[in-house]
């Protein structure tokens, strides 16, 4: 394995930016962010344009971030009218069902206009205006883009909970943002296997405060339990109103998303993203992160239900007048070949995946990638987690054949778009490292407990950042104190990641993983208290502490410590019986991959659950626990190595 890749020549040649014209750019954004971020706001098109650019605070107590403040835009004529005299028949939507033998849809700009013009006119007809918050909960289908463009379209903010999660975890957030509609579908296929997601939605409304209409999208066809009040068919509803629906004017900062992410205490933040910054953000780093150029096919594999999806299959790319993919299924399915036959299919020239994908596919040799013809590709994207030097060379040289550029990309879904990645035709890589920030952003490494900057090469501490960017988070929704706290408390002055990071001889950022009760499984990110708050509301279990442990595939699993109720006998039945729960109450996602009963957890004399000392045991790493003397109990830890479950 090498240590380093440099651009090839020729590609650095084509690219928006070669290492000179980063190097510039980057120098220019940083030293007059204000002056540089004028310029490139202008790559939307503003009904009112601004005159004022940044106004940004990071001082606790005061944190304001405001960008582009006298402007005003519409995200959906950004994302679509304006294309349409230069690319109306152009493909802007490709939609890839979940069965290989079911056709393609390829969707042009003038008809995602006309979807989009119609679905915001039913939602107009069911209440919705300016500001009302929509909820969806959507398989990957060309509706589920329809529909947030249609939000956008008339001033509506969506918040789109991923349909994997579970009835109970859709309540909370329908309530959280007092939505006044949820769309969803009938059934949502995946793998092979159908969800049914007007079940889920019923379920859900029992638990709700809210009584908000329903809008369903026929994908199956199935049976459902159709409501005979607030129940909507969407194909009903459409066939009844006009296509034409003028843009509402928005302002920079009205809101324009919500989305619901876990963090260390139990309750998810709903992430508040808002229109001109993040649009102009999502649509920037499209551009160069993938070196994207007019008449390319790009395809982000992730969920609408996540940022990714946000960013880089719906806003980003037609905010460029790019094709983007839109994929219902998954890797696997009907085999290990799907991702690469769906490229050649589309020939798609820059894909962007997840480790987890990377990982789960490297498992199934190099045959299933062999099969197809993926001279298109230009650029390869991963993103989620800290990419594996194993897997990063296996897809530099199985799926890239040694010849196409990878970028990790490290972000979160506070931050609306990529921070630290490299540029195709700028960057030099190093497999594991995210490289370099991205125009316009300051990282800092700090002491992670006395919070001083570490100055120089090489460094290692917490990753915070220095300065606002257009795509960061405004607030968390409804509860602009607990932004402050989560985010700007503990480091004054710096946007604390949450993550901890290395930075090299050559200034190279390589991110380590979260530092909080923060676990990434799959890419996916899961609040360990979360989790632990699932499992207490079972009648059995009497305490819980969830942490993390290395994973082959998924990066990390999910490893639960469960004292019982007085009276209850520990088996496997009941492990299942939990995990199972776990799974009911959150989603799949959060189930626990191993749990251990235990008779205690290791408490200080103050009550305070030592997870140092849990993690390690779930590391299957007892030799070196470190101090134990100031434990309560320390005769329990004998316990839990004893009985540790996982032993590699
Ligand atoms: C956390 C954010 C941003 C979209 C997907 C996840 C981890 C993300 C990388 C990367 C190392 C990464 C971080 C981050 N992460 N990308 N390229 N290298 N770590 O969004 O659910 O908000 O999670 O994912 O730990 O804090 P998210």
């Amino acid at each position: 394995m090498k240590d380093s890749y440099e651009p090839n020549a020729e590609m650095a040649r084509a690219a928006h930016a070669d290492k000179a014209t980063y190097d510039r750019m980057y120098a220019e954004s940083v030293e007059d962010p204000a002056a540089f971020w004028a310029e490139h706001g202008k790559r939307l098109d503003w009904i009112k344009p601004f005159t004022r650019v940044k106004e940004t605070s990071f001082d606790f107590g005061n944190v304001s971030i405001r960008w582009f403040e006298d402007g005003t835009l519409n995200v959906a004529a950004n994302c679509i009218d304006r294309h349409l005299a230069e690319r109306g028949d152009q493909t802007a939507i490709i939609w890839e069902p979940d069965e290989a033998g079911d056709e393609a849809q390829h969707i042009s700009y003038r008809q995602l206009h006309a979807h989009v013009c119609k679905f915001a006119n039913v939602l107009k007809e069911l209440g919705v205006g300016r500001g009302d918050r929509v909820v969806l909960y959507l398989p990957m289908i060309p509706q589920a883009a329809y529909a947030m463009l249609a939000c956008a379209r008339i001033g509506a903010v969506h918040s789109i909970v991923f349909a994997g999660f579970s009835p109970d975890a859709l309540a909370n957030r329908i309530d959280d943002c007092q939505a006044k509609v949820v769309i969803t579908a009938d059934g949502a296929p995946r793998g092979g296997r159908v969800t049914n997601l007007k079940d889920n939605v019923n379920k859900a409304l029992v638990n709700s405060n809210e009584d908000p209409k329903v809008l369903i999208v026929k994908r199956t066809g199935q049976q459902i339990a159709f409501r005979a009040e607030g129940d909507y068919w969407l194909h009903e509803m459409e066939a009844q109103v006009s296509n034409d629906c003028p843009p509402e004017e928005m302002g920079a900062e009205d809101p324009l998303f919500i989305l619901y992410t876990s963090g260390s205490t139990g309750k998810p933040k709903g992430v508040v993203h808002t229109s001109g910054g993040y649009l102009a953000y999502a649509a920037m780093t499209h551009q160069y992160t993938f070196d994207y150029h007019d008449g390319d096919v790009f395809w982000c594999t992730a969920d609408v239900g996540w940022v990714t999806g946000h960013s880089y299959i719906v806003y980003g790319p037609l905010a460029n007048g790019a094709t983007t993919i839109m994929f219902e299924g998954v890797p696997t399915y009907p085999d290990a070949g799907r991702f690469w036959a769906v490229c050649e299919k589309h020939r798609v020239n820059q894909f962007y995946t997840a480790p987890t994908a990377i990982r789960a596919l490297m498992g199934k040799g190099t045959e299933p990638v062999e099969r197809y013809d993926l001279s298109d590709l230009k650029v390869l994207g991963t993103v989620g987690e800290p990419i594996n030097p194993e897997a990063w060379t296996w897809y530099n040289e199985v799926v890239g054949k040694g010849r196409v550029p990878i970028v990790d990309t490290w972000w979160q879904t506070e931050t609306g778009g990529h921070l630290i990645t490299p540029l195709p035709g700028a960057t030099a890589t190093k497999p594991g490292s995210a490289t370099l920030p991205f125009f316009g952003i300051r990282p800092v490494v700090l002491e992670a407990e006395s919070g001083k900057v570490v100055e120089g090469n090489p460094a290692e501490g917490v990753l915070a950042i220095a300065d606002s960017w257009p795509g960061q988070m405004r607030t968390v929704w409804g509860d602009h104190d607990r932004f402050e706290a989560t985010y700007f408390q503990q480091y004054k002055g710096y946007y604390f990641t949450g993550d901890g990071c290395r930075r090299d001889e050559d200034g190279y950022y390589w991110i380590t993983g979260r530092v909080d009760d923060v676990i990434n499984v799959s890419g996916h990110r899961m609040g360990t208290a979360e989790v632990e708050s699932a499992l207490v509301a079972h009648e059995k279990v009497a305490e819980a502490a969830v942490v993390g442990y290395p994973h082959d595939v998924k990066g990390q699993g999910i490893y639960a410590y469960v004292t019982l109720m007085g009276g209850q006998e520990p088996s496997d039945g009941l492990k299942k019986e939990l995990a199972d729960w776990v799974r009911q109450e959150i989603g799949p996602i959060a189930k626990p991959d191993l749990i251990q009963f235990a008779p205690g957890l290791p408490k200080t004399r103050s009550g305070k659950i030592m997870r140092r000392i849990l993690r390690k045991i779930a590391e299957n790493d007892y030799g070196a626990l470190g101090d134990t003397s100031t434990l309560a109990e320390p005769e329990v830890v004998d316990d839990l190595i004893e009985n540790r479950q996982n032993r590699r």
